[in-house]
């Protein structure tokens, strides 16, 4: 089985820590160029240095990728720099606090749809000329066991990641005679940085207690990083509009 990734354009959001390192690392480790984009910018910096070191090649832009600015600026990097974009990975993301759909403030919700769907959107949007004038390109999403069911974060959260498995298979259809193939994955709890901002008395957390208990074994980011990898590679070539839970069987409960 082939990859097909070395000498790759690829680019990673939210690569500077998580799901999103492992990522690019995984990437990096199957000879593709990766761009790494973080609004972290030593976290984004020091996943550069690893690569480097290991004979790889990467380059980091960081900033706020829910503004077009910054958008424009990882495109058009990626498009000077290393010639085009071959793969596109949409991972960057921020949790909810939880919060049932009456106590999630107009910022917590504007904020949240803004980073996890509209950047993407954005993204998305910015990179696919590049993709459809080379003739090729992958899109991996990642959404979320929230975005399979409605047991697994707060309103908003939940809104977002269904909306990013929307997004992804819309995208799929709409290109899929041009080359191009939208996928996602959809984790279950990852060991990352990311923690909800959680009261433990809220009404969210209290009223969604007792579905999670069938989580399961809580995954690493590379297991995460592994199916992102198989979706952006010649290996899947053949697979669109389709989002992958990577989750010990927690959707299939
Ligand atoms: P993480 O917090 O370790 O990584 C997220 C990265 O995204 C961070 O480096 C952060 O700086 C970056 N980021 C956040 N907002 C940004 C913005 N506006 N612009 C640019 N970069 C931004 O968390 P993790 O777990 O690696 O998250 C990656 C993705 O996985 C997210 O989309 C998250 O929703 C999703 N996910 C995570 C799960 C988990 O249990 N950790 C479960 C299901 C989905």
């Amino acid at each position: 089985m082939t990859t097909g990734l070395d000498g790759r354009s690829v680019i990673v959001t939210g690569a500077g820590s998580g799901i999103g390192r492992a990522a690019a690392l995984a990437f990096a480790a199957e000879g593709a160029r990766v761009l790494v984009a973080d609004l972290n910018e030593e976290g984004a910096r020091a996943v550069v240095e690893e690569i480097e070191k290991t004979g790889g090649t990467a380059l980091a832009v960081t900033g706020d990728l829910s503004e077009q600015a910054v958008v424009d600026r990882v495109a058009q990097t990626a498009v000077e720099r290393f010639g085009g974009v071959d793969v596109l990975v949409n991972n960057a993301g921020i949790m909810d606090r939880m919060s049932a759909l009456a106590d999630v403030s107009d910022a917590e919700w504007e904020r949240v749809l803004r980073v996890n769907l509209t950047a993407p959107f954005l993204l998305t949007r910015a990179v696919l000329p590049h993709m459809l004038a080379a003739g090729r390109g992958a899109v991996v999403n990642t959404a979320s066991e929230a975005g399979l069911r409605g047991s697994a974060a707060g309103a908003a959260y939940t809104a977002s990641k269904h909306g990013v498995v929307g997004l992804t298979k819309n995208l799929a259809v709409m290109y899929r005679g041009q080359g191009i193939r939208a996928n996602a994955i959809a984790p279950g709890g990852t060991a990352t940085g990311m923690v909800p901002d959680v009261d433990g008395e809220a009404h969210g957390p209290r009223a969604l207690g007792p579905y999670f208990g069938n989580v399961g074994r809580i995954s690493t980011p590379e297991e995460q990083a592994a199916a992102i990898v198989f979706l952006a590679s010649d290996a899947a070539s053949n697979i669109s509009g389709v989002v992958l839970p990577v989750d010990n069987g927690w959707s299939a409960v």
